[in-house]
């Protein structure tokens, strides 16, 4: 079976992890093997470096230059044996949530992080080198005023989910701009819904793509 690698996105509130959880098990119900990953994280150093960039002050280059070596190491040990194996690897966030917050949210140098992408992405397969991306990213989109109203008491934040309305603001632009520039990866859901409207959007749009039956 292909291996398919499928990211979720979107800013602090917009509800993605029950529809992750919600896939995987459509996912096995069909026969598939499925790898539930997140980042930053996914491996043991990985988590380590998550839990510095989600509690520790810093500036946006070392944020961004943590990430991806998270990244890294979470590609060589995870996702790209799952892949090998025809893993159907469910991600909760990847590197358009590198470029919505250091890039949008904190106003890091994009050009740069495109640098370090490819970089830290480029992988040896039988045919050949190339840049990984996920074959479908699903991004919950979702205004930021009605994230913060969602995530208002509902647990202690950490370092981003602190941030003000304006810093989603430009994250959402952030991943808007990720959009323009990979229409053919991206699908735009409308998390301004209820639950159960938007599982529906979800199926639809993995299985319009004939990733699910
Ligand atoms: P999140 O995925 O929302 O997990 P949880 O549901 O446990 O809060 O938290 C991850 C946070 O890390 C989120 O605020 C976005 C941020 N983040 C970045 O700033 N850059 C990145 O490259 C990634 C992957 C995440």
């Amino acid at each position: 079976m292909q291996g398919y690698f499928i990211s979720f996105e979107g800013i602090d509130g917009a509800g993605k992890s029950t529809h992750i959880d919600g896939l995987a098990k459509a996912f096995r119900d069909q026969g598939r093997v499925v790898t539930l990953t997140r980042e930053p994280g996914g491996t043991t150093l990985a988590e380590k470096l998550r839990a510095m960039v989600l509690n520790d002050p810093m500036d946006a280059m070392t944020e961004a230059l943590l990430v991806f070596a998270a990244r890294r190491d979470h590609l060589r040990q995870v996702i790209e044996p799952a892949l090998a194996k025809g893993h159907v690897v469910l991600c909760d966030r990847f590197t358009d949530a590198t470029f919505a917050y250091q890039g949008g949210g904190r106003g890091f140098d994009t050009g740069l992080l495109a640098v370090l992408e490819r970089m830290v992405q480029t992988v040896s397969l039988e045919d050949g080198e190339r840049v990984r991306q996920p074959d479908v990213t699903v991004w919950f989109d979702l205004p930021a005023e009605i994230a913060a109203q969602r995530l208002a008491g509902t647990r202690v934040p950490d370092k981003f989910e602190a941030q003000p309305v304006e810093f989603f603001r430009r994250v959402t632009d952030g991943y808007r701009q990720r959009m323009l520039e990979g229409p053919a990866r991206f699908a735009r859901i409308d998390a301004n819904q209820t639950r159960e409207a938007v599982w529906l959007d979800v199926l639809a749009v993995l299985q319009t793509r004939g990733l699910l039956a």
